[in-house]
């Protein structure tokens, strides 16, 4: 039983949640089955891009155990700010880009969070209603790998999610992978955008040919089997670990590779919802 206090504070969190929420033309979310995918390259490119092109967009890292969109976008270890009203303040990445992420509650980039499924949907509920996002074209979300607490959190707070990008690797198992997120997407009636096949091949940096390092093609075949669009297939490019590592922008660096192509279309598809 919750006491008049603690009902009380949940209805203003769901009227500012509701207020938030009204503010943001569309949200995004970007999952998968398997962790290690691509999901914050994939999310953090998209946000990028879709600033790049005006669009004033926000980020959410809702990956409270292993947050990386703050090291990806070179924000990690900048605190939120809290106005004196307690409202919290995203991080201003760039131009038409603001992030929030649990990176920047920890003390240090070692810290981990220790918490159950309760807790963490009291901190998502916490980044959508008492954030000042204001008044945004897209937010995209970043998921934790799988259809666990964090997923189904957003998924609940965020009724009318948009649409979702699956990410998947090409390998075989791919189909298994995607068939879980696209079951768990209907289930919650989130419009499925497509499956992206991420580290799909590599051109060989000496001779340029393909070399299919974790196959390629499942993703595609996942998304004919599943029926569901394909969104494409992002190389393995050896620049792209070296960029998030050093929290450099990747896709609007390297504006002809292939994933800035392909992200691209998919925020041109985005733009379609
Ligand atoms: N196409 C690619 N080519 C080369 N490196 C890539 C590519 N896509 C992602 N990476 C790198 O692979 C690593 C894992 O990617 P990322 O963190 O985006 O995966 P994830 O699915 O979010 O992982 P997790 O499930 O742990 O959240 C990162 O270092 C990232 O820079
Ligand atoms: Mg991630």
């Amino acid at each position: 039983m919750q006491s008049p206090e603690q009902l009380k504070r949940q209805e203003e969190l769901n009227r500012k949640l509701k207020e938030n929420l009204g503010r943001i033309r569309k949200k995004l979310l970007v999952l998968s089955n398997k962790g290690g995918v691509g999901k914050s390259f994939v999310a953090t490119s998209l946000a990028l891009i879709a600033a790049r092109r005006g669009l004033q967009t926000g980020l959410l890292d809702a990956d409270i155990h292993g947050p990386s969109v703050a090291h990806m976008l070179g924000f990690a270890g900048m605190p939120l700010g809290v106005t004196e009203d307690n409202v919290i303040e995203p991080i201003p990445v760039r131009e038409n880009l603001v992030a929030v992420s649990t990176a920047s509650l920890l003390k240090s980039q070692d810290d981990s969070v220790i918490w159950r499924g309760p807790l963490k949907m009291g901190l998502l509920k916490q980044f959508l209603a008492e954030v000042r996002w204001g008044e945004l074209d897209l937010l995209i979300v970043d998921s934790p790998p799988g259809t666990g607490d964090e997923p189904l959190s957003i998924a609940q707070l965020i009724p009318e999610m948009s649409g979702a990008v699956v990410v998947t690797s090409p390998q075989d198992i791919a189909l298994l992978d995607s068939r879980k997120c696209i079951s768990f997407l209907n289930q919650l009636k989130i419009p499925t955008l497509g499956i992206l096949e991420n580290l799909s091949g590599m051109l060989c940096p000496y001779c340029g040919k393909p070399i299919d390092v974790f196959k390629q093609g499942g993703g595609k075949q996942a998304a004919a089997d599943l029926g569901v669009p394909f969104l494409g297939a992002i190389p393995i490019d050896p620049e792209i670990v070296r960029a998030s590592d050093d929290g450099k922008p990747y896709v609007l660096e390297h504006p002809d590779s292939e994933a800035a192509k392909v992200l691209e279309a998919i925020i041109e598809e985005v733009g379609k919802l």
